[in-house]
């Protein structure tokens, strides 16, 4: 495969489509092993958990729902600071198992802030599906329950992610070429 420009970078193949989707078989083969008899409730988190949500359901054989959700920050007052607020979400999550689908934990800032919130809806579980994750960059304790592949701390585009908004609708994912 070639290099592709993205706006004014270039970036170069590195996960194919192939090694993506045996990635999110094996995390579908152990979420339908160990969900067996429950019935979760996948949100992914917009916007670029929208192709592995896909892909990922089709694998998945257990009742379930699913959902998005978007994290909106914005200014509160001197005391609170920057406030973060789940928007999308409309379901009664109260008892529920939610499997929370993200396209890379980076920092894991966004996903700590989604935990936190999730968490006050008094569900009865909380895991994590990351495709992808960089433990390098990686500032939180928190475990991440499933995920499809583990990269340095470079920077990806594709298959959901984008570079400015743009290379989302790639079908595998691209690196940035440094040189
Ligand atoms: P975190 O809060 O630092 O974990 O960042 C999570 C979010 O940052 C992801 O959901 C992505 O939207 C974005 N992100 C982090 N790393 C990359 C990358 O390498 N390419 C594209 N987006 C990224």
């Amino acid at each position: 495969m070639d290099k592709i420009t993205v706006k004014d970078k270039i970036f170069k193949p590195y996960i194919s489509d192939k090694e993506l989707q045996e990635s999110i078989t094996l995390i579908a083969e152990k979420i339908n092993h160990d969900y067996s008899g429950k019935s979760p409730i996948f949100i992914g988190v917009l916007n670029g958990s929208f192709m592995f949500m896909s892909d990922l359901l089709k694998k998945i054989n257990l009742q379930c729902t699913v959902s998005f959700v978007k994290l909106a920050s914005y200014e509160g007052t001197a005391t609170t600071g920057k406030v973060s607020e789940l928007i999308g979400l409309n379901e009664d999550l109260e008892g529920q198992d939610i499997i929370l689908v993200e396209d890379i934990v980076d920092t894991g800032n966004t996903l700590i802030k989604l935990y936190e919130i999730l968490e006050e809806k008094k569900v009865n579980s909380i895991k994590i599906a990351s495709l992808l994750f960089k433990p390098d960059a990686y500032k939180k304790s928190h475990p991440i329950d499933y995920i499809g592949k583990k990269i340095p701390n470079a920077f990806v585009l594709g298959y959901g992610l984008d570079y400015d908004g743009w290379g989302r609708n790639l079908s595998s994912i691209y690196v940035l070429d440094e040189k």
